[in-house]
């Protein structure tokens, strides 16, 4: 999948889009040969690969700069680029200078959370020809207000919002909404509302497509495991083995052997 007119035919024929977050240039080359749709520099970067506890950490250099290494690995791949923490929330200057910054990387589209309050800065990345993507339901860039990582859209008020805020999105011309950690019945009804496709995560089988956090879905950090999530494979397991019979092998003198050494 190379453009958002993709995401649109995917949707028309009933064939479910799947993403994955990619940071860096080796996951990218290994993500290019599968068959996955298209790749989210997210800002969970700033846990994944920073360490931090949550996503408020990430800066617009931080994932332009991670942006340009996964387009050069996944030169194949739709590659969204996620706006962080208050940059679409300055100004519609500072706005526009971080989607620069991020198209300027390679991004084919930015991802911008929530809806209320930016709404005009939406509609000037997609006049300005910038693709966007939505995000609502749980916004971790929110994580404060929201009082944690819980699930969103329980009670009618919020999922009544919640519609609303994703035919907003609609209307301002993003061409696909994120639903993350929401009910599945109310994540059905936001995809059966919307022309675009929407893409969950944690927000049931019914929605157009699916993203997860690719280290997350690899097994490589085992000790989070989300209801919503599914181990398809155990990687920290056999990474930790791997360099523990490296070690072994060194202490043992069985590496390097003559096989390995030059004459
Ligand atoms: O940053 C991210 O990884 C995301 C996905 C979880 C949708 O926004």
């Amino acid at each position: 999948m190379k453009s958002i007119l993709d995401f649109a035919k995917k949707k028309k024929n009933e064939q479910k889009i799947t993403m994955l977050t990619c940071y860096d240039f080796t996951m990218a080359r290994l993500l290019e040969k599968s068959k996955v749709d298209a790749l989210l520099v997210g800002d969970s970067l700033a846990q994944v690969i920073y360490g931090h506890p949550n996503t408020l950490n990430a800066t617009t250099t931080m994932i332009a700069m991670h942006t340009e290494a996964v387009v050069k690995g996944a030169p194949g791949k739709l590659v969204v680029a996620d706006m962080p923490f208050l940059s679409f929330r300055k100004g519609l200057k500072p706005a526009m200078d971080a989607v620069h910054e991020l198209m300027r990387a390679g991004a084919h589209a930015i991802k911008i959370e929530g809806v209320r309050g930016h709404e005009k800065v939406i509609a000037h990345i997609v006049e300005s020809g910038v693709p966007v993507m939505g995000h609502l339901g749980l916004t971790p860039q929110s994580i404060h207000q929201l009082g944690g990582p819980k699930i969103q859209g329980r009670t009618q008020d919020v999922a009544n919002q919640l519609i609303q805020d994703a035919k907003t999105l609609e209307d301002l011309g993003c061409f696909s909404v994120v639903l993350e950690c929401i009910p599945a019945k109310l994540a059905e009804t936001v995809t059966a509302d919307l022309h675009v496709p929407t893409i969950g995560i944690g927000a049931g089988v019914k929605t157009s497509g699916q993203i997860l956090v690719t280290h997350d879905m690899l097994g490589l950090n085992l000790s989070f495991q989300p209801k919503f999530l599914k181990l398809y494979d155990q990687l920290e397991n056999s990474l930790i083995t791997a360099v523990d019979k490296y070690v072994a092998d060194v202490g043992n003198q069985k590496f390097p052997t003559t096989e390995h050494s030059y004459e």
